[in-house]
Order: C-alpha cells, then structure tokens, then sequence
C-alpha cells in the first residue's frame, strides 16, 4: 500500500455531467493539487510520457501531454520525472514484454521519489490478463486505463492523486468520441488527425479489434474544423489515422466515403500535404485512386499492407483479396499515379505458412517492388483465432524466411533508392541536421528524406531542392 499525497482533498459540487466540460473541470482541481505537491518538494513537478508502437499511440500521448501541460507538469527529459506514463503497444508479444522490463526500472526511480506516479494506458492495458499481472506483480503503478476512456485522463489524475491505492478504469468499448481537450503537438508543422478509432475486420492474428473496439469515425465536419484549426497554428501536413481509413464514413448518420473526405480536405486554404494510413487492400476504391491522381496534396506514398503473397494463407487471415487482386489494384495505382511510393507490412510464419505460401510472398515483393516494407515475425496473440490453429510454424524456419524476405526487400529498396536524382522537389523541412548544423532535414512526398544546406527557420516550410546525390537511403540536395 503507497502512502496517501500531501494534499488538500477538494469538496467536489457540480461536477458537469456534458463532455468535454467534464474534463475541463477536472483539470481545473488536478491544477491546484499539482500546485500544492510543487510547492512542497520546491520545484515544478515533472512528466514523461514514453510511447511504445503505433501513430495513433503517437496521437494519444500527445493528447496525454497536451493535459498534463495545462494542469502544471513540466516534461522532463527523461524518465526521472513526477510522473510517468508508458502509452502501451500489444499488437506483437515482444512489445508487451518490453514494458514489464522497462517497469521493472521505473520502480527504482519510484522509491527514491516520494511524488513519482506511474501511469499506464493503451492497447495493452485493454487486455484483462495484463491488468491482473499489473496488479499481483507490479503493485507500485498507481494509474491504469485503457484506449476508449483515454480523453478521462484529467479525472482519473485526480482519483490517483486522491487515492492510496492503484486506479483502474478500464471499459470494454465505447461509441463515445469527445473532441475538444486540449493537445500538445510534437511537431508544429505537422500533425496526426484522428479520422476513426477501432477496427471491425478481425484478421485473424490480429488483437486490434479486440483492444481498440468497434469502428467509429468522425464527423467529417469535426475532422475539417480541426485541421482548419491546425492550418491556423502552422501546420501544413496531416496524416489521417485510421486503422483502415479506407472503410470510412460506413458508419456516420450521412455516411461518406473516405475518398469524400479527402477531397473536403482537399480544399483547406494553407494545407499542402495529406498523408493518411493504413489502407486495407480490400476496401481501396476506384473512386480513392482517382481522387489520388488528380489531387494537389495528397501525398505520392501509399503504405498497403499485403501481410502475406499467398492466396491461401490470406483466406485463413480473413484478409478479403487474394495474390491476384492485391497486384491489380497496385497496377490501378502505378496506372494512375506512376511514381507513388509503395510501402507495406508483411507477417512471416503465420500458422500453416508453407515454403510454397512464403514464395508466394516472395513473388509478391519481387513484382511490386516495394520501395519499403515492414516485415513481422508472427507473434501469437492469445484470444485471436489463430492462436489456436494447428501447425503453428517453428521458430527456427520462421527465422529462415525472415531473413530470406528482410534481404529481398532491402536489395529492392537499395535499387530503388536514388531513383529521382537530378529532379527539382519540394521538401518540407523538418529539423536542422543532428550531425551536421550546417544542413537541414526533410522529406519529400514520398517520405524519403533530403539533407541540404539550410537554417532552422526554414523548418516548417516548403522548399524546392535539386536531389543531387542519393546516399543509400536518402539523398544530399542544394536550394533549385
Ligand atoms: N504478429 C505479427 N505481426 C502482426 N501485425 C499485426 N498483428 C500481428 C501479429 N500477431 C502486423 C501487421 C500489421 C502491423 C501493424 O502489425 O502486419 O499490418
Ligand atoms: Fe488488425 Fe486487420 Fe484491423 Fe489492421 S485491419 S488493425 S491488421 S484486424
């Protein structure tokens, strides 16, 4: 049992019953009692949020941030801070692991810190038998909560920092979205955008639909006043977040489809570039691809994930194409738009996988040529279907393909690296140059990376640059 916080406990009345004004009073109370611990150990108390896994992940802390900023935590830069959160990733196994290690860790910190709180939130909180560990083996956390109830997150800082025990809220689902919380963006050029949250597909290894809920989008007027928001604040990039924005807008009141959406984007006054992710193979439309061809900002990347070339392993995926359908709609795409960069993620060793099933994989990567992929070993995800299929591969031959595929894709992307040296780009700048001051970093549309001679208030804005030379993977340019 931890002791108590030194703190004033505050009557509450009238606590509002509507979000988001909720929340804003919560923030409010948590305010002064952060004020109260501050002035007692004689220094503002300190934050760190630590993000493991995906760009929705990315989003949510910064929305976690965006909180604990306005009730008085300053960030800290590192993990010796007031208050910890790890934002949890459990989509592969060795990412849950990750976590018990690194708290292992934290608890160190914790007993030399009267004021450290532990918080840990997202997809791996949402599964019930880590919730149990958490709670027999690693008794010092002091907030657990999940990814439907993340925008409580002012109001259960305060149920933690009343109580002497560990705070659990955890909800199964929701079709509950608040806007309107306050957000710390990492970035001030660019920004994430939540479109939709949650993921009706069940692919058979995957644990995202049980962890994340059903799919709700958003209203996409909401969307639209949000990044008519950021525009305001200097952003000139989005990336739409969805876990398949491609079924978007199925379930709205006035349903719209998502290649809709991006063309009421489109017309934002100030917005240059549109990313989005992920796009499921199954629900990519004709109707996507045009409004990809004939837009000014959409980016010229489409990260479309085949997850295996086989159409038999596909089936057993419950994936919804097949080998043949997957490379149609890339040859759709590279009809419409020639030079799109292609990305994708693939999952090596999913139960039953043959040698023939790999090669069929392989076959796949050697005709689409990706320009990169991201390549998985299979990790068994206790409550998905496949789980408990037979024929589960053995890690030694899992290994041996991995490896196989890991070279085929990085020959390609050697080979396909530095394909447009000579051209004239845009680059949005990012950063100054970590090694080297004098140069500047950026990106083009297709996401490779630039480095050229450049100053720090050229971040944030658009420059055309002469791609010079490609080394490896990125290329060394000068101002055009
Ligand atoms: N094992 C390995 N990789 C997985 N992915 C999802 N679930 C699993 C799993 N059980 C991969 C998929 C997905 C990416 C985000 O993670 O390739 O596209
Ligand atoms: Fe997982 Fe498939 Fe949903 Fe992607 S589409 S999150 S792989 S279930």
């Amino acid at each position: 049992m931890k002791e108590k916080r030194n703190i004033t406990i505050i009557d509450k009345k009238q606590i509002p019953s509507e979000e988001p004004a909720r929340q804003y009073y919560f923030m409010d109370i948590a305010k002064k009692y952060v004020a109260e611990l501050a002035e007692q150990k004689g220094a503002p108390l300190t934050f760190c949020v630590t993000t493991f896994g995906c760009q929705m992940n990315a989003r949510d802390s910064e929305k976690l941030v965006g909180i604990l900023e306005k009730i008085g935590y300053v960030e800290a830069p590192d993990e010796k801070a007031d208050f910890v959160i790890y934002n949890t990733c459990t989509v592969r196994e060795n990412a849950n692991n990750k976590v018990y290690g690194r708290l292992g860790y934290l608890h160190g910190f914790k007993k030399k810190n009267p004021y450290m709180m532990i918080g840990l939130c997202g997809c791996m909180m949402q599964e019930p038998t880590v919730v149990e560990k958490i709670q027999n083996s690693y008794r010092f956390v002091d907030l657990i909560f999940g990814t439907h109830n993340i925008y409580k997150f002012a109001e259960l800082i305060v149920t933690a920092l009343e109580s002497d025990s560990m705070t659990i809220d955890i909800w199964k689902d929701t079709d509950k979205i608040v806007e309107d919380l306050p957000v710390e963006r990492k970035y001030s050029f660019k920004s994430g955008v939540n479109i939709m949250f949650g993921c009706n597909n069940f692919c058979s290894y995957c644990i995202v639909p049980y962890v994340r809920g059903r799919e709700r989008s958003r209203e996409p007027k909401e969307i639209v006043r949000e990044i008519e928001h950021l525009v305001q604040d200097g952003v000139v990039e989005v990336m739409l977040l969805g876990q398949n924005v491609n079924s978007y807008g199925r379930n709205l009141e006035h349903p719209m489809t998502f290649a809709q959406l991006l063309q009421e984007i489109e017309k934002i006054e100030g917005l240059e570039r549109i990313r989005f992710m992920t796009s499921h193979p199954k629900d990519l439309s004709d109707e996507l691809i045009e409004v990809m061809k004939n837009s000014k900002k959409i980016c010229n990347h489409l990260h479309l994930p085949l997850q295996s070339g086989s159409s038999r392993i596909l089936k057993i995926m419950n994936r919804h194409y097949d080998k043949e359908h997957y490379l149609e709609l890339v040859d759709k795409i590279r009809a419409a738009v020639p030079d799109i960069a292609l990305t994708t993620d693939i999952i090596v060793g999913f139960p039953g996988e043959t040698e023939e099933d790999f090669e069929e994989t392989m076959d796949v990567v050697r005709r689409v040529r990706y320009d990169s992929a991201f390549t998985f070993i299979y990790s068994k995800r206790t409550g998905t279907p496949a789980a408990t299929m037979d024929d589960q591969i053995p890690e030694e031959v899992i290994k041996e393909r991995f490896d196989r595929l890991l070279h085929e894709v990085q020959t390609i992307s050697a080979e396909k690296a530095g394909k447009l040296t000579g051209q004239t780009l845009p680059v949005l700048v990012e950063e100054v140059n970590g090694q080297d001051a004098s140069l500047v970093t950026g990106k083009l549309t297709n996401n490779s990376t630039v480095h050229f001679p450049g100053t720090a208030d050229m971040i944030g804005t658009i420059q055309n640059v002469v791609l010079e030379e490609c080394k490896g993977f990125y290329y060394i340019g000068r101002l055009a």
